[in-house]
């Protein structure tokens, strides 16, 4: 899911020192995400709004073992999403604590201080209820496992009490917790809008020109491997295409399940993104900003079977998936593999013959530069050779097309990524 996330965080590193930290942090959590199991094919979203197919992952067993450890990250997942007002007010504690370090003369001249701090604890109380919004949908989040069950989460809950219960948590989980929140600024907010206009739209109006021809697009079958929370895979969807969307996070499946599946009305909740930092605000009113989500009713699929989501590494959850897929696209994602050259072999054993693989994304490669990590950081070039002389790719159209991933629009600081977008297809032979 971004900085750049592990997904998840291509966003708010303050410079190129704090940028390498974050990112080395992010990809350490993934990976530990990854140990923890996600790995495993598949459970299901128990979605109303998503078809439950069989997919590639139907007869998905776990052993004991594995079953546990699954069970054990969903509820450090859970109990770092319920800790987050206590690491919140560790922040507020800090301002408020350096405020009367200040001295008299120059506390006078912040006269709306104590404001600013009541607003900092209303905005990360509505950020909490929010979460334990989140956590109280998370009972039967998938089809095929009980895990993140209400067993789960009443022991979450027990262990912000009881710290004996509390598995431990690092500053790295709670990142994820507000790298969470800003992706719904992303997916499912109509702020979110213009970020979604630079790299999901390119994706969305190719899909529809190569498609243009289709009598029957719930015919076509496309594939979102890395979704986040799904907004992309979900638009897919909306305008009539079989879509499937899969992610390994923990926190994102909790969020997109919640998102996609609890009935929300437009604009029934609201957030607060950028509440954590107060760095590089114009004004006091840019750290406050709020943001209704969703934007769209979720469950106003005009064919509700045609969407599903799947839950574990992408390079496991299809492995078998021979020959199965129209059309896979990847966006912001093709840089979280260890080895990328896995990837491409994996989206090209998956597609039909002549099938399209649509990229929109930079090549931050999450694992670089992290002691002890497997990563292979190959060049665009590199990437484009190996698909199209070894793997008999067709390049379809390639161009570089600048976007952000979770930017704040009204901060000092914004990074902006020259992306690679191509479409290429699939040898028919
Ligand atoms: C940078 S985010 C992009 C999310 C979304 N595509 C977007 O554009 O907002 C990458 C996502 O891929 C997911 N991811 C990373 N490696 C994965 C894997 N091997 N299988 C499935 N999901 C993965 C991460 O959890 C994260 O949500």
């Amino acid at each position: 899911m971004s900085n750049y996330n592990e997904q998840l965080d291509r966003n708010n590193s303050h410079s190129t020192i704090d940028l390498e930290a974050s990112r080395e942090l992010k990809s350490k959590h993934r990976k530990d995400e990854e140990r923890q199991n996600y790995t495993q094919p598949s459970p299901k979203f128990n979605s109303s709004v998503s078809e439950l197919s069989d997919g590639p992952s139907g007869n998905f067993q776990m052993t004991s073992d594995e079953y546990e450890e699954e069970r054990m990250h969903v509820f450090k997942v859970m109990t770092a999403l319920k800790n987050y007002p206590n690491h919140m007010s560790m922040m507020i504690n800090r301002v408020d604590r350096n405020f009367l370090k200040l001295t008299p003369e120059h506390r006078q001249m912040l006269p709306d201080f104590s404001d600013r701090l009541h607003r900092l604890k209303a905005a990360i109380k509505t950020n909490t209820d929010f979460i334990n919004t989140i956590l109280s949908s998370c009972d039967q989040v998938f089809v095929n496992s009980d895990v993140a069950n209400r067993s789960d989460l009443d022991l979450a809950n027990a262990s912000i009490n009881d710290k004996t219960l509390q598995p431990s948590l690092t500053k790295m989980d709670i990142d994820k917790v507000i790298t969470t929140l800003k992706q719904f600024y992303r997916d499912w907010s109509k702020e979110g809008q213009k970020e979604r206009d630079l790299c999901y739209k390119p994706i969305l109006d190719s899909i529809q020109s190569y498609y243009s021809n289709s009598t029957l697009r719930s015919s076509i079958k496309i594939l979102v491997p890395g979704c986040g929370l799904a907004r992309l895979a979900f638009e897919l969807a909306r305008e009539g295409y079989t879509c499937q969307g899969n992610e390994f996070s923990m926190y994102m499946l909790l969020a997109s399940n919640f998102i996609l599946n609890s009935g929300s009305d437009v604009y029934q909740h609201t957030i607060y993104p950028w509440v954590h930092s107060q760095l590089n605000c114009w004004s006091v009113e840019d750290q406050f900003t709020p943001v209704r989500i969703p934007d769209v009713c979720p469950d106003s699929l005009p064919k509700p079977g045609n969407f599903s989501m799947t839950a574990g590494d992408f390079l496991i959850v299809y492995k078998d998936d021979n020959n199965q897929w129209d059309c896979v696209t990847t966006c912001y994602f093709i840089d979280t593999a260890h080895n990328i050259i896995e990837y491409i072999e994996c989206i090209n054993r998956i597609l039909k013959p002549g099938g399209l693989w649509i990229n929109f994304g930079p090549l931050l490669y999450h694992f670089a530069e992290i002691c002890n990590e497997f990563s292979i950081e190959l060049t665009y070039a590199d990437i484009i050779k190996i698909m199209t002389k070894d793997l008999k790719f067709e390049l379809l159209e390639e161009r570089n097309i600048p976007s952000t991933y979770i930017e704040n629009p009204n901060s000092m600081l914004t990074y902006q990524y020259h992306c690679a977008f191509f479409v290429a297809r699939k040898t028919i032979l």
